[in-house]
């Protein structure tokens, strides 16, 4: 694992971003895998900016989401079709027939997440995955267990996930309590990880998913079996490290 600490915001996001940017210059047609989450907003807005600088496009990129909530409509403003509407795609070049981000309303969600691996299969791998990190050690919605799905499913949310996402919304009654995720053996075919990690409150789960025993109980430990992955903390995050 290359892992960078850094000490301003600005370093942070210029060099997340010129990742995912120099990715694009090389390989327009990449394929993206994209995350939610406070950690990456700042990269997303880093990269609307170069692409308002004519530094980069995504006109001709796609791009797979992680997870999203069960039971919310896309266009409910908590969704994650609407995060990432309102952080990135509305801003830049991107072919919206080409962002995926499961469905959370399907009827039938076992059928939705066998199509969601089904494209992934077909136009995947994805060339970089930005990932953010639980406090619980969690990626995507991947809960720690005794055991790990690899493909996408259907995840019921802990307590203290629902507790951490309940800022977003009136009342954690309101916090759905199933999410759809990519299984931890799809986020690891990615060809290279981006681990955005932000804040003091993630310093015991970072510390345990880089330097701890890989296990299920630490969802991102497994990223230690990855060849190429870029993890990227700020102070607070990096305190232990
Ligand atoms: C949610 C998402 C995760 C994300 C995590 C951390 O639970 N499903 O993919 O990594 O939040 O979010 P934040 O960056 O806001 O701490």
């Amino acid at each position: 694992m290359n892992i960078m600490k850094f000490h301003n915001d600005e370093d942070f996001v210029q060099t997340g971003a010129s990742l995912v940017a120099s990715l694009l210059q090389s390989n327009p047609k990449a394929v993206l895998g994209l995350a939610t989450g406070s950690s990456p907003i700042g990269v997303y807005e880093r990269l609307v900016q170069m692409y308002r600088g004519g530094l980069v496009s995504f006109a001709k990129a796609s791009s797979y989401n992680l997870d999203e909530y069960v039971g919310l409509p896309a266009d409910h403003p908590e969704s994650y079709r609407s995060f990432m509407n309102k952080h990135l795609f509305s801003h830049i070049d991107i072919d919206l027939s080409r962002t995926h981000v499961p469905n959370g309303s399907a009827k039938d969600l076992e059928a939705e997440c066998l199509a969601y691996d089904q494209m992934l299969e077909n136009n995947g791998p994805v060339d970089l995955q930005i990932l953010g990190i639980g406090s619980n050690g969690h990626i995507g919605f991947n809960e720690p267990d005794a055991g790990l799905n690899s493909g996408t499913h259907v995840v019921d949310l802990l307590q203290a996930t629902r507790e951490a996402n309940a800022r977003f919304f009136p009342s954690i009654d309101d916090v759905p309590r199933q999410a759809i995720t990519m299984g931890v053996g799809s986020i690891l075919k990615a060809k290279q990880i981006l681990l955005l990690v932000r804040g003091a409150e993630k310093a015991e789960a970072i510390r345990n998913a880089v330097q701890g025993p890989i296990t299920t109980q630490c969802p991102a430990s497994l990223l230690q079996t990855h060849p190429n992955v870029v993890v990227l903390l700020d102070e607070g995050a990096g305190q232990w490290l």
